[in-house]
């Protein structure tokens, strides 16, 4: 599925009131990842896609550093991101288009990575915007993730698998830390499936012109083929330096 910015600003913007309450996955991305980097000071910090800040408040909590950037799609990300650092300098915009005149220290993004196609120029930004030996820590997700969506509706992101990330990261950066790992939601009934999708942005994925019709098939199938009720999420978690 090619994913158009324009329909996933939306759905985050949409999904902004719901997100952190709903993003139980993500949090523990964020609070694995941040495990890593406990104590750690940078002068800059760079976060793409920061959203409602569920990484950000970790990070201020864990880490120091003199000056924290922050970015997202939508530009009332802001709002929440100045509640956990109140000094912090945001670039709206698909950082992928962004001109950001800076060089950082670290740049850290959770669950953001898996809405970019193309992960080898979104690794060659970071190359470009790191100081040498910056940190560039990220969540995103593997081909096994939502693989129930994708096996009932033949909608999936590109994800990239472990591998394929190692093998785009080679060239410039010293892999510190990578593993993959999977969490099973689990639900009362598949529209609750539906309905988490949406409060955390994701409905991109199952297109939101359903009918009546296309929401019911889903649900009987759902229950014919995971009786469990059950959604796999396939966090990818990578540090890496820049070399
Ligand atoms: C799943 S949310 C994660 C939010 C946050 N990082 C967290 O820890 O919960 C993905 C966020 O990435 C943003 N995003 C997706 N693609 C982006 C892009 N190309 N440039 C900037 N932000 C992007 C979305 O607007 C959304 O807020």
């Amino acid at each position: 599925m090619r994913t158009d910015p324009k329909t996933v600003k939306k759905h985050f913007k949409q999904s902004m009131a719901t997100y952190s309450k709903n993003a139980v996955v993500q949090k523990f991305t964020a609070e694995k990842m941040i495990e890593k980097l406990e104590d750690m000071y940078f002068p800059s910090v760079l976060e793409l896609g920061a959203g409602t800040g569920i990484l950000t408040e970790i990070l201020a909590q864990k880490c120091t550093f003199d000056e924290f950037w922050a970015n997202d799609l939508v530009e009332k990300s802001k709002n929440y991101i100045n509640k956990f650092v109140p000094d912090v300098k945001f670039f709206a915009g698909d950082f992928r288009k962004l001109n950001f005149n800076k060089k950082f220290d670290m740049i850290i993004s959770n669950a953001v990575f898996q809405w970019c196609e193309d992960l080898e120029k979104v690794f060659d930004i970071c190359k470009s915007i790191l100081n040498k030996n910056g940190i560039l820590a990220f969540s995103t997700f593997s081909p096994e993730n939502f693989k129930e969506i994708k096996s009932l509706t033949g909608v999936a992101l590109k994800y990239y698998t472990l591998e394929e990330i190692r093998n785009l990261l080679d060239n410039n950066f010293e892999i510190i830390m990578a593993e993959e790992f999977e969490q099973k939601l689990k639900f009362d009934n598949p529209l609750k499936i539906l309905k988490h999708m949406k409060d955390t942005g994701v409905n991109s994925v199952t297109n939101g012109n359903w009918g009546i019709k296309d929401v019911k098939n889903f649900c009987e199938n759902y229950r014919l083929k995971y009786p469990e009720l059950t959604l796999t999420y396939a966090p990818i978690i990578v540090l890496a330096k820049l070399k």
